[in-house]
């Protein structure tokens, strides 16, 4: 008898449950609901939490003083201002988070008794008054000031709500906005401000410049801001340096003094207390002037005092149109699957940021995006994803490239705050135009793309070290990028040969394929080019982890001009060993180790298999290295590593993988990313894999997994096309992860591959799933194509 009410009612429960999915799956309930800004907002994930709109310029959150490359972390540091410009997921120095300001009650009403540097008046929060949605940021501090914030595109508005500083207000009661001119990296070069807030009126501007040092980057960039205070009466307002302040002049301009002083300054406004209303701060931003920052403001944001609920409802509804090509019949798995799918996928559409009409340095009618931070970062997954799921904006952005590309006289590698960014590869822009090119984006000028990609091929820039490649010289004569290379005629860091020697040859395998598509004639120099990778294969290298050897031979090694091998060890710049980035610890092997760089031959897979002894051998030595601890699954070389066995007609074996990393790398905590999101590189990852389709961008090829849910389906925005894949014995528990067979709009569907027409034809692909291995996707004719592989498959592809 008990037995069966607890079934009746475990049968309830799951009825209950089942129908909390629908729900939110189907119709009437928010896709945003999944979302969960905070997921990778520690432990080097560098997430940016706040609030945006898709692509959006303004990015307004908290900064603190710990984890700060994205402006807040959930790493239990401090509060230091609230700012609204910022990049997401990039690593090393802090990014923007220009003109912070702080809201704070003075002791005794005492202006100079407030805390003004960042030491004094950092605070904590209260730990669980966070909430952080899409186009929503809000925290309580410790003192009771609860700060919140919402965006449109080139502004932010802030409430702080002051009415419960009691406890700390020593029985003073005027809040203080202040504004200090500095960002996130302490980067200032020079910044003046003006402040108007005639005492008695109903609000206050303070509005001004700064130049700043981009993060990761060449020369400086100017921002401009225009902060509008209201919600009570001015009571003063002025300026303050090196903790003292005064309201007189209206005034400051600061600049670097004696040894590159860095002075601490800004200015306030005052406002009468007690307030009953929060006090409302409208930051306009701009990278052009304060003219425009303040036309910003007044544009976007009509009313501060009560446009608060419109904005984050505006912001809601434009990220609900973004996710609206997507839609997704879980098949019951456990909920922290879709957080994690629908929070990656919000995290693809905060960088790039559209900065049409904010560009200082060359004025054009073509769109104009910025943190591209960085394509090397970006190409493999993100932009990919891009091109799935808004193709509209994807072809926005390679028009933006391809406008750099006409006014600098080269596409740029790395670009943040309007500045050129350093280089880390090859010239990687140009897997970007070409993918674009083989999935058919519209509305680009491909003889302009070709112009572009062949002066990266072609010529080399002074200061390869923003744009171009280096050592070009070499690479037409010799065949492969030198160790020590003698290059008089550009400069840049000059290590990484191994690494620019595998991005050279992928980017000209690029070139050759557009090439080829329009008609040229200099498509076999190029594909001739990108065999080049060949000349750094040692078949008799081999590799030792603490003395023993790995029993695995034929490794990438440095080679001098003169033909001579050079030497490093295989497993350098891996985990088991140091990081190699440009500066600390440059290597001949960039960010990643020769074991990984040994899979980076995108578009000859097939050679790196038969160089490497044959399948038995290669998959032995992928599986060496994804369990040896020498993958890096944390950055984005190792990606294309997950999904080889497809190459080696082993497509069970690519899915195996994808659930040993997600979720144990990859999952819904706050630390719940291996590395850097790099802007939403991470997300891709993790988009891709769980739609079963991963890609190798640049060609017209997805490797076809089994998606982690029962079945997707994506509208593709250029053809209005639907496409669906759909598992058919679906395992929430994940033990049918291997496909039996497979139907293609009905037709049995050997390949275990599919190009992008899937998606532009709104193609329905059918997985018979089952829990062992199959012979499906093994044959010879069914492995993704490659270079060196004659099996018919080439002449499609190019
Ligand atoms: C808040 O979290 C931080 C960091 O996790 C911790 O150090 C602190 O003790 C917590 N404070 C409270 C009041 O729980
Ligand atoms: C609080 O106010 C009292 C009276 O004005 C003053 O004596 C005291 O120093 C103040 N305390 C602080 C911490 O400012
Ligand atoms: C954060 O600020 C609190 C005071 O609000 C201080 O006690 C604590 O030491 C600070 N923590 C860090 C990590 O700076
Ligand atoms: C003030 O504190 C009360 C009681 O804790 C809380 O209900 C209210 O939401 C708080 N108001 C603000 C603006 O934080
Ligand atoms: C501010 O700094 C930038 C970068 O160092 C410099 O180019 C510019 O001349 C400075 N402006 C002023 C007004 O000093
Ligand atoms: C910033 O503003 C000051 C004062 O108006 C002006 O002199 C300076 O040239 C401006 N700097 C930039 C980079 O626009
Ligand atoms: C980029 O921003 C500009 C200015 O707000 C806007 O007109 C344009 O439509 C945006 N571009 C895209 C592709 O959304
Ligand atoms: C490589 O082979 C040697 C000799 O058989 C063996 O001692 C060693 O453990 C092997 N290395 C690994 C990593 O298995
Ligand atoms: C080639 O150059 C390297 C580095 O200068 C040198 O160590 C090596 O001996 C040279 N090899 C020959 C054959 O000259
Ligand atoms: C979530 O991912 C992080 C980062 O990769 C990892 O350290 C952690 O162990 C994972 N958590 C779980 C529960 O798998
Ligand atoms: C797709 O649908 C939209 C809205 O329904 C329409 O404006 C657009 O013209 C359609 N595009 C194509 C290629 O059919
Ligand atoms: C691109 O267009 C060509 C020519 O119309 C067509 O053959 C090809 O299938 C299209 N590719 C995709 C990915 O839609």
């Amino acid at each position: 008898m008990l037995l069966v009410i607890c079934l009746l009612f475990i049968a309830h429960f799951v009825e209950r449950t089942i129908a909390k999915f629908d729900r939110r799956q189907t119709s009437g309930t928010d896709i945003l609901d999944w979302i969960d800004p905070l997921i990778g907002s520690k432990s080097g994930g560098n997430v940016f939490v706040g609030a945006t709109l898709p692509y959006g310029m303004a990015k307004a959150v908290a900064d603190v003083d710990g984890e700060n490359t994205g402006g807040f972390s959930t790493d239990g540091s401090n509060i230091t201002g609230f700012s609204a410009l910022h990049d997401s997921g990039t690593g090393g120095n802090p990014s923007l988070g220009n003109f912070p300001i702080f809201p704070q009650i003075c002791p005794n009403d005492e202006i100079n008794a407030c805390k003004f540097s960042i030491g004094a008046r950092a605070t904590h929060y209260e730990n669980d008054s966070i909430v952080a949605r899409p186009g929503y940021f809000g925290v309580t501090l410790e003192n009771g000031i609860k700060a919140d914030m919402t965006v449109s595109e080139r502004a932010a508005l802030f409430r702080f709500d002051f009415s419960n500083t009691s406890s700390v207000g020593n029985g003073s009661s005027d809040p203080v906005i202040l504004l200090d001119l500095t960002d996130l990296w302490a980067s200032r070069q020079n910044a003046s401000i003006s402040i108007e807030a005639e005492d008695g009126s109903t609000g206050g501007r303070m509005k001004g410049n700064g130049t700043f040092l981009p993060s990761f980057g060449a020369g400086s960039y100017a921002a401009y801001f225009c902060l509008d205070i209201s919600g009570g009466t001015v009571k003063d307002s002025g300026v303050w340096a090196n903790d003292r302040a005064g309201t007189e002049p209206k005034e400051l301009y600061v600049t670097r003094g004696f040894n590159l002083f860095y002075l601490q300054a800004g200015g306030f406004i005052r406002l009468q207390g007690p307030l009953s209303r929060p006090v409302l701060a409208r930051m306009g931003l701009s990278f052009v002037s304060t003219e425009r920052a303040c036309q910003n403001a007044e544009r976007e944001i009509l009313s501060p005092d009560s446009d608060f609920d419109g904005l984050v409802t505006t912001a809601q509804m434009a990220w609900r149109e973004k996710l609206a090509p997507i839609s997704i019949q879980s098949g019951g798995v456990d909920e922290s699957m879709l957080t994690s799918f629908w929070s990656a996928v919000y995290r693809t559409m905060i960088s790039p940021q559209n900065y049409t009409g904010e560009n200082p340095h060359w004025q054009s009618s073509e769109p104009y995006f910025d943190s591209f931070y960085c394509i090397w970062d970006m190409w493999r997954v993100q932009l990919p994803f891009l091109t799935v799921l808004d193709p509209i904006m994807m072809s926005n952005m390679v028009r933006s490239l391809l406008d750099t590309y006409k006014h600098r006289g080269w596409l740029p590698d790395c670009m943040m705050s309007t500045c050129k960014g350093w280089t880390q590869g090859g010239s990687d822009a140009d897997n970007v135009l070409v993918d674009a090119y083989v999935k058919n984006l519209t509305g680009i000028d491909w003889d302009l793309a070709y112009e572009a990609i062949v002066n990266d091929a072609e010529n080399e820039p002074l200061e390869w070290s923003v744009q171009g490649r280096g050592g070009l010289t070499s690479w037409k004569k010799l065949n492969y990028i030198p160790y020590l290379d003698f290059d008089p005629v550009g400069f840049g860091t000059n290590s990484r040969s191994i690494s620019r020697t595998l991005e050279y040859s992928y980017n000209d395998f690029n070139l050759a394929t557009l090439a080829r598509g329009l008609g040229k004639d200099t498509s076999t120099k190029y594909l001739a080019r990108s065999a080049n990778w060949r000349n750094l294969f040692k078949p008799d290298q081999t590799s030792a982890i603490n003395g023993i050897d790995t029993n695995f031979t034929g490794f990438f090694q440095p080679k001098y001009l003169n033909g001579t091998w050079g030497y490093q060890d295989p497993i350098a710049c891996s985990p088991l060993a140091d990081f190699c980035s440009l500066t600390s610890n440059p290597s001949e092997t960039f960010e990643s180790s020769a074991w990984e760089y040994m899979f980076f031959v995108p578009h000859d897979i097939g050679k790196v298999v038969e160089l490497l002894g044959g399948i038995e051998t290669f998959l032995k030595r992928l599986d060496f290295f994804h369990t040896s601890g020498l993958a890096d699954i944390g950055n984005e070389p190792v990606f294309l590593t997950v999904y080889m066995p497809h190459y080696a007609g082993r497509p069970a074996l690519s899915a195996e993988r994808a659930h040993y990393y997600i979720p144990s790398q990859f999952n819904t905590s706050h630390a719940g990313l291996p590395g850097n999101d790099d802007s939403g590189a991470m997300a891709s990852f993790t988009i891709f894999s769980m739609l079963g389709l991963f890609p190798n961008p640049g060609q017209n090829v997805y490797f076809i997994t089994p998606p982690f849910f029962e079945s997707v389906t994506v509208t593709n925005q250029l053809t209005n096309r639907t496409a669906t894949i759909r598992n058919i014995d679906f395992d929430k528990g994940y033990k049918n992860i291997y496909i039996q067979s497979a139907k293609l709009n009905g037709e049995e569907y050997t390949k275990n591959w599919i190009g992008h027409e899937f998606f532009t034809e709104g193609w329905t692909l059918e997985l018979v799933l089952g829990d062992t291995e199959s012979a499906w996707g093994t044959q010879a004719h069914d492995r993704p194509p490659s270079v060196s592989n004659v099996q018919g498959t080439m002449e499609t592809r190019l």
